[in-house]
């Protein structure tokens, strides 16, 4: 008689790995079966759905309608809003509109928070998100991103003016991103390592495909627009040149930075977007950008710094601050700060 209990080792292997999702890591993660473990598994779980649908959206990008192109708006940061940028913030939206989990969504493309409509209790989660990263990536067919953040509401915010997210990115208990590339990733941390997992869209889920990741500790990619070379700095150039006289480094820079850290992650170096002459504090949004990737690469052992900060101690002014960044493997960090504060 067979025992129907088990399966040949191989596809017991198989089943073991397809029942690793997304909720169910974050629920084993916690080691508990709190109030909170449940939480935030749902949370990363409708997270891990406005991925889906977005992935979704961009694999019939040119036969659907407006996937591809502009809307014909500009954003609060002045940029031109793309069909994707608008689609995948109203995802996120929907995603959470009914999920009970959250009380404020603030994105890159909404100038003020979006406030979902019902009592929003002090202690209660705030979703922060860049929809897409790296919009000029979309009309062309390469990788793009998601980022997210998760705060838990502070003060009251009784005129709704959210000032109580303008705290440093310590205060984030979680962090992640999507990487829409050859295959659909997500990576998040809430503070318990880092951990990726890729989208079997066969089954619909994400299934675990490594955790606790450490990012090599150096590592021989620099990632930098150097077509901002004499826009920078004089300490910036001088980093830059001596790169150039060292065997072994490449650049690699794909116009997304999801993809550029998702590269560095994994296989060890160093991403910039230092200030450049009128914009001293570069082009990256601190609260839905720098802090949600520098939680991400502390928790996995690199650095993130503003080249005179930790990027995690920088508090916001305002919703939509920007910082410059530097972030990565610690060594080349470190080398990139003893240029820029000679
Ligand atoms: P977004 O598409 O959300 O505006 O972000 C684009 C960002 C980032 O992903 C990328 O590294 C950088 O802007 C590219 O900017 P440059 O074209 O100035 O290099
Ligand atoms: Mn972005
Ligand atoms: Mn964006």
């Amino acid at each position: 008689m067979t025992d129907s209990t088990r399966l040949n080792p191989a596809d017991e292997i198989a089943l073991g790995r397809d029942f690793m999702t997304l909720s169910q890591h974050v629920l084993s993660n916690f080691g508990t079966f709190s109030a909170e473990a449940y939480d935030l598994s749902a949370l990363m779980s409708r997270i891990g759905l406005a991925g889906k649908t977005i992935a979704r959206h961009l694999s019939l990008a040119g036969l659907l309608e407006n996937v591809l192109g502009v809307t014909g708006e500009t954003n609060v940061q002045g940029e031109a809003v793309k069909n994707m940028d608008h689609y995948a913030n109203r995802v996120f939206l929907r995603a959470f509109e009914q999920s009970g989990l959250v009380c404020r969504l603030a994105s890159e493309e909404m100038e003020k928070p979006y406030y979902i409509p019902e009592n929003c209790p002090i202690g209660r989660y705030t979703l922060l998100y860049d929809p897409i990263d790296g919009s000029s990536n979309i009309d062309v067919n390469l990788a793009i991103g998601s980022i997210f953040s998760i705060r838990q509401q502070e003060g009251d915010d009784e005129n709704g003016e959210a000032e109580d997210l303008l705290q440093s990115g310590r205060k984030q208990i979680g962090a992640g991103y999507i990487l829409y590339g050859t295959s659909t990733m997500l990576v998040y941390s809430l503070g318990k390592g880092v951990h990726a997992f890729t989208l079997d869209p066969s089954i619909g889920e994400f299934i675990l495909f490594q955790e606790n990741i450490h990012i090599p500790d150096s590592g021989s990619t620099y990632s930098v627009n150097e077509g901002n070379f004499w826009q920078w700095e004089e300490s910036m150039r001088e980093y830059i040149r001596y790169i150039h006289r060292q065997k072994g480094f490449s650049a690699r820079y794909s116009g997304a930075l999801v993809a550029d850290i998702h590269r560095i992650l994994f296989q060890g170096g160093v991403f910039l977007y230092p200030g450049t002459i009128g914009h001293e504090d570069g082009k990256l949004r601190l609260l839905y950008e720098s802090a949600p990737l520098a939680f991400l690469i502390e928790q996995a052992g690199g650095r993130a710094s503003t080249g005179t900060q930790d990027i995690l101690d920088v508090v916001p002014t305002k919703l939509h601050s920007r910082t410059p960044l530097i972030i990565g493997s610690k060594e080349n960090v470190k080398v990139v700060e003893s240029f820029l504060n000679k």
